[in-house]
């Protein structure tokens, strides 16, 4: 009997508010699942894909599983075929880190495959070569990091694929809110300003700065005044209707900080406990709701292990 594996790459939530492109933090749902078989003519074909609505390109070389799983064949010199299935369990362009969850399910289950050749963080640069496709090249791993590390994730830089795993409080909880709506994250790049006043890039590093210490401290009035961003939501709130008045309704819900996630249009708030984070992600949802548009809530901890075998 041929072996299978089934690999789970757990939603992401990118940017925290202080960290634009490099900070973001692993999810225990939704996510994707990505299963591979040996089988085929050499290098990896895409069997099918379920739970896309056919959104997604079945050819291996636009498929963000298929470029991560056939850069990793490619580097290894591997010339086996592999059959894979892919299941999304993230809508595309929800701002989850859809396209990173199927890049890194897609490496980790090629990788157990082949008897796991490499170790896990060697696996970033396979994944995020496949993210990188669906983002029009532009080459950030807040989201790609956390979905394969587990935990919050900081990319100290982009560039060398330096990433520091922080420490995470025990009662840090997120709320996240999927309104159906759809923003590919090119668009959103593009709502923002290409240069910015060095009087916010100053705001910004002190939130971030402060973020990161809050975190390590777990000082969750600290985590609370750094949740700030004022480098992307201001430009991508428009982008999202409602949005104002969701931050406004998790704040009152007693939300430590809320904040756009990735590139929206879901929004995510911390939170200390999980009955608050329950309570806020009801109360966001109901704001969203208000402006007609139906939405999914998630309530999550901050999860340590990242993309799991499940098979
Ligand atoms: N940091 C990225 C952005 C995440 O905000 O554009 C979305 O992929």
């Amino acid at each position: 009997m041929k072996s299978e594996i089934e690999v789970f790459a757990p939603a992401t939530v990118a940017n925290v508010a202080a960290g634009f492109d490099v900070l973001g933090f692993a999810l225990h749902r939704p996510g994707d699942t990505v299963l591979v078989e040996e089988g085929g003519l050499g290098g990896v074909e895409i069997v099918e894909i379920t739970g896309d609505d056919g959104e997604l390109p079945r050819a291996v070389a636009d498929n963000t599983a298929g470029i991560a799983a056939q850069a990793l064949l490619d580097h290894l010199g591997d010339r086996r075929g592999v059959r894979m299935h892919i299941h999304k369990g993230i809508p595309v362009g929800s701002g989850i880190g859809s396209s990173a969850c199927s890049a890194v399910a897609g490496a980790v289950a090629v990788n157990e495959l082949l008897g796991r050749p490499l170790q896990r963080p060697d696996l970033l640069p396979f994944a995020l070569k496949g993210e990188a496709a669906a983002s029009a090249g532009a080459i950030h791993a807040d989201n790609v990091g956390p979905s394969l590390l587990g935990g919050m994730v900081l990319v100290r830089s982009n560039a060398e694929l330096d990433t520091v795993n922080l420490p995470v409080p025990d009662q840090l909880f997120a709320a996240v809110v999927l309104p159906r709506l759809k923003i590919l994250t090119s668009m959103a790049r593009e709502a923002l300003r290409s240069q910015v006043p060095l009087a916010d890039a100053v705001v910004q590093w002190g939130n971030l700065g402060g973020l990161v210490a809050g975190l390590a401290r777990s000082d969750y009035g600290l985590i609370g005044r750094s949740l700030k961003d004022v480098v992307a939501e201001p430009y991508r709130a428009p982008l999202i209707p409602g949005f104002a008045a969701v931050r406004d309704a998790a704040l009152e819900a007693g939300a430590l900080g809320c904040s756009i996630s990735g590139a929206g249009p879901a929004v995510f708030a911390l939170c200390r406990g999980d009955e608050s984070a329950f309570r806020v992600a009801i109360a966001m949802q109901k704001a969203f709701d208000a402006e007609g548009l139906p939405s999914e809530r998630f309530v999550s901890s901050i999860n340590p292990l990242g993309a799991q075998r499940i098979k």
